[in-house]
């Protein structure tokens, strides 16, 4: 939710900020606004709507800054307007901040700050920041170098909620404050040249040097590096770390969408999370390798899944797959419900965190509780959490002690694809070998799932190749409806709720998921001819049944759509259209169920003309509750 940016250096500022603004445009994007600091002054540009309007309005200005900050922003408190765009600047025009969080006591602050006579301009929980920061540095006696730190340092510890925020003062060019409270925040080093951003996306044309600022962190930049404190005061030792990724990873290489293009790219990315985690000449263990997570097996009884969206639906299918294959009883929480109910604690318990970025609010939030209600019941005991993350240097990566990174490579559309497989790899992976140490399946079992699971990329890459052009012609076709039903059952139920998802969130058009057997006791009421009803229909243990289910919808007018088999006479027969996947091992079968859905979702929205990388309202990473 939001995306700041920030440098120092010696280049011209502006280029800089535009082009990491347009990197974080994935993070929010209904207004954009930037600041910086050149011959005494501040200057500050605002615009509602997409960065294309800021860009408009920058055209004009000659600005020579070396030195400035920037902002697109998710509206949470005030209206998507230019007066509550970000940057937001005190009452004198001296000092401007951008925000990415939420000030939760910004109503008290602000009733002291106007009855010492500040005026505010904006709607916003963050207008309250430069004015706490211009109060402190009026009142300050400390020589220059510490003045704006510490007048930062003083306000940052009247904030109450989770932020990150990047300071430049008029007064102070020669340098940039940043502070990091529960919202992600890095710091990014080039030559002679600083940088900061709410992710290593925004900067990797610049630089691959990073550091993770930690809660309760601050850092001073300037063009010769970053000097970390603690919020209270104490200076830190803090070391930055090289990624190896590569700029192209955030360029759409010809495909018209991030999404699209990260669609084609799930073959890879299934083959190289199996790649990575397959030994090759196994001995007498298990072919897998898991690495750490492994220490966790033995003390596991139980498991509880959270996470939101997307994620959750990879913690549904982690379900059947730990119930069914390994045997272990399993539940799954969205993370928003589990920080204010969660269940009575057992021990024996495995928590697992699913979150591809590692920096969802929710998420993280329910895990830092479940830390600490088992820190508090059994004090010294070993925690038995588990993250499933694709971003190792997130948030969750450094917060929980196991990971599986599922190396899916950053994922720029808002809408989670590549992600998701890589997410359901993990769990095969996962419930595989826990299936195998426990003795639910044997070495020959194993082995034979695993041949099957490795043709699973050549079978994803058959549909991209041979369907997309028919899947195509179908979106163009259901491009005005108004509603449409997602049926699965089994393992295949997440599928229905993941392929409504999509459409919903890129095209705007009603969709909901439900398992197949529950239409009659109620959503059938909805079926009519102008409802396309999507069956998922997988040969398996609920093959029959789904084809039961599709048929009482057909009987109501509905029209079918079937993801299943080409080779199966019954399903040409129930279906009106049959969007046809390769036949595999049901418990396999999510994997390639999902992409003709993912497909149909892209492809209605495009046919709408709608803007599928960044649509209304959503941002990819929700670091807000
Ligand atoms: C849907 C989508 C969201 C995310 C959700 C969790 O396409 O992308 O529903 O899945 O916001 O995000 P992460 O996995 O980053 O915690």
């Amino acid at each position: 939710m939001c995306g700041i940016v920030g440098y120092i250096g010696t280049q011209v500022a502006v280029p800089i900020l535009i082009e990491g603004l347009s990197r974080l445009e994935y993070r929010g994007y209904d207004s954009a606004g930037l600041a910086t600091v050149s011959q005494g002054d501040l200057h500050l540009v605002r615009a509602p709507g997409k960065l294309v309007n800021l860009r408009e309005k920058l055209a004009s200005l000659d600005s020579t800054a070396r030195v400035g900050i920037a902002h697109t922003r998710w509206a949470t408190h005030g209206k998507p307007e230019e007066r509550n765009a970000h940057p937001h600047i005190d009452g004198h025009t001296r000092v401007a901040v951008v925000q990415n969080g939420i000030v939760e006591n910004h109503r008290v602050l602000r009733e002291h700050l106007e009855a010492a006579g500040c005026t505010f301009t904006s709607d916003t929980d963050t207008e309250v920041i430069p004015h706490l920061i211009a109060q402190h540095l009026a009142q300050s006696t400390l020589p220059r170098y510490m003045a704006l730190l510490e007048a930062v340092r003083q306000t940052v510890n009247q904030l109450q909620g989770a932020f990150a925020i990047a300071v430049v003062a008029a007064d102070y060019p020669d340098e940039i404050i940043v502070a990091r409270q529960q919202a992600p925040l890095v710091v990014g080093f080039g030559q002679g040249e600083v940088f900061c951003a709410s992710d290593t996306t925004a900067l990797l044309s610049h630089t691959q040097a990073f550091l993770s600022l930690e809660n309760g962190e601050m850092a001073r930049l300037t063009p010769l590096g970053a000097e970390v404190y603690s919020f209270a005061g104490e200076r830190l030792t803090r070391y930055p770390r090289t990624l190896d990724w590569s700029p192209a990873l955030v360029e759409k290489q010809g495909f018209r969408h991030f999404m699209l293009k990260e669609i084609y790219e799930q073959p890879g990315v299934v083959r190289a999370c199996l790649e990575s985690h397959l030994i090759q000449e196994p001995t007498d263990g298990s072919p897998l390798c898991l690495g750490t997570v492994t220490e966790l097996y033995p003390t596991i009884e139980r498991i509880q899944i959270v996470a939101c969206g997307t994620s959750w639906h990879a913690g549904l299918v982690g379900r059947h797959l730990l119930e069914q294959v390994a045997g272990i009883p399993t539940t799954v929480h969205y993370a928003s419900e589990f920080r204010y109910s969660p269940p009575p604690l057992q021990p024996g318990t495995l928590t697992i965190g699913v979150t591809q970025s590692g920096e969802t609010a929710d998420t993280l939030a329910a895990l830092e509780m479940e830390v600490h209600r088992c820190q508090v019941a059994w004090p010294g005991r070993p925690l038995a959490f588990l993250g499933i993350t694709n971003r190792l240097e997130s948030s969750l990566g450094r917060l929980l002690p196991h990971l599986i990174h599922t190396q899916a490579g950053i994922e720029i559309g808002v809408a989670a694809t590549k992600t998701f497989a890589a997410q359901l790899v993990a769990f095969y992976l996962l419930a595989f070998d826990l299936a195998f140490q426990r003795g639910k399946l044997d070495r020959n079992a194993l082995q034979d799932i695993l041949n099957h699971l490795q043709q699973v990329p050549s079978q994803i890459e058959w549909i991209l190749e041979t369907q997309a052009e028919a899947i195509e012609h179908l979106a163009h076709e259901f491009r005005d409806v108004h509603n449409v039903v997602y049926l699965g059952r089994g393992i295949n139920f997440p599928i229905a709720l993941e392929g409504a998802l999509k459409l919903k969130e890129i095209s705007y058009i009603h969709a909901e998921g439900y398992p197949a057997g529950e239409m009659k006791h109620g959503p059938i009421a909805l079926l009519d001819p102008q409802v396309p009803v999507v069956t998922l229909a997988l040969p398996g243990s609920v093959f029959e049944k789904v084809l039961s289910n599709a048929q009482e919808a057909k009987a109501r007018d509905a029209r079918l759509i079937g993801v299943g088999p080409a080779d199966d006479p019954h399903v040409h027969e129930v279906f009106h259209t049959l969007l046809p996947v390769p036949t595999l091992p049901e418990l396999l079968s999510p994997l390639v169920a999902v992409v003709p859905l993912q497909l149909l979702a892209y492809y209605i929205a495009a046919h709408r003309g709608l803007d599928v990388d960044q649509p209304r309202n959503l941002a990819k990473s929700v670091t807000v509750e």
